[in-house]
C-alpha cells in the first residue's frame, strides 16, 4: 500500500512538473494585466471576464515607418507591449521600413526565431552562425520571398534597391527582445573599458573611444 502511494505521489509530481515546464499557454488566454505589480515570467493575467476585443487588437501596420535616422530604417513592433492579449502566446510581429540603401543594423533576438517576408523593394538579408565558423548566410529577397533567422543569431537587413522597402516579420515570442550589436557593445551605460574592447576588436583604444562617442 505504502509503495503504491509513493508511486502515485511520484507520478503526480511528474505530471505537475511537466505542466509547469509546458511552454505553451495553459488557458485560452492570459491578457496582460497592466495594473498588476505581480512579478512573474511574463505578465500577470487580467480577469478573463473583463477581457475585450481591444486587448487583442492593434492598428497601424499600414503606416510607413519614419526612416529619417542614421541607419535609414524603422521597425514598428506589435509585441505584448502593444497588444496585451499576446501575453503567454509566444508570437509577435513587426513591420520593417528601410529607405534606399538603408540598413536594419546587425542585431539578435534573445528569445525568438524570426520569419520575414518582403512586401516591397529588394532586401539583402543575412545571419551569422555561432563560433567557431561564424559563417555569413546571406540572400537577396524580392517581394514574396521569405527568409528565416534562427533564434539568438546576429542578423541584418539592407535595402539594395532604389525605392523604399517594406517587410513584415513574425517572431516566436510575445516579447522577443532586441540586442543591437553596435549599441550594446559601444553604447553600453557605463562604457565597457576601451582596454577590453581594444583587445576584443584588435584596435587602438582611441578607435574604441571614437566608436563609443557615436552611441
Ligand atoms: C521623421 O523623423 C525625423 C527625425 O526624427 C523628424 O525630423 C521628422 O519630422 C519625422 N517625419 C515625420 C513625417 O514624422
Amino acid at each position: 500500500m505504502a509503495t503504491k502511494t509513493i508511486l502515485l505521489l511520484g507520478f503526480l509530481g511528474l505530471v505537475f512538473s511537466l505542466a509547469l515546464a509546458d511552454h505553451g499557454p495553459l488557458q485560452d488566454f492570459c491578457v496582460r494585466d497592466a495594473t498588476s505589480s505581480v512579478l512573474v515570467n511574463g505578465f500577470a493575467c487580467k480577469d478573463a471576464k473583463l477581457v475585450e476585443a481591444k486587448d487583442f487588437h492593434f492598428s497601424g501596420l499600414h503606416l510607413t515607418g519614419n526612416t529619417s535616422n542614421a541607419v535609414g530604417s524603422r521597425v514598428t513592433p506589435v509585441t505584448v507591449a502593444q497588444v496585451p492579449g499576446l501575453n503567454t502566446l509566444g508570437i509577435s510581429m513587426v513591420r520593417i521600413d528601410i529607405a534606399p540603401w538603408g540598413i536594419n543594423p546587425p542585431h539578435t533576438h534573445p528569445r525568438a526565431s524570426e520569419i520575414l517576408t518582403v512586401l516591397e523593394g529588394t532586401v539583402e538579408v543575412g545571419f551569422i552562425t555561432s563560433n567557431p565558423d561564424n559563417r555569413l548566410i546571406m540572400k537577396v529577397l524580392q517581394p514574396g520571398d521569405v527568409f528565416t533567422f534562427p533564434v539568438g543569431l546576429v542578423h541584418f537587413q539592407r535595402n539594395v534597391g532604389n525605392c523604399n522597402a517594406v517587410a513584415i516579420a513574425g517572431l516566436s515570442s510575445q516579447n522577443p527582445g532586441t540586442v543591437t550589436v553596435a549599441n550594446a557593445v559601444f553604447g553600453s551605460k557605463p562604457d565597457i573599458s576601451s582596454d577590453v574592447l581594444g583587445k576584443a576588436f584588435q584596435v587602438e583604444k582611441n578607435v574604441i573611444k571614437q566608436l563609443q562617442a557615436n552611441f
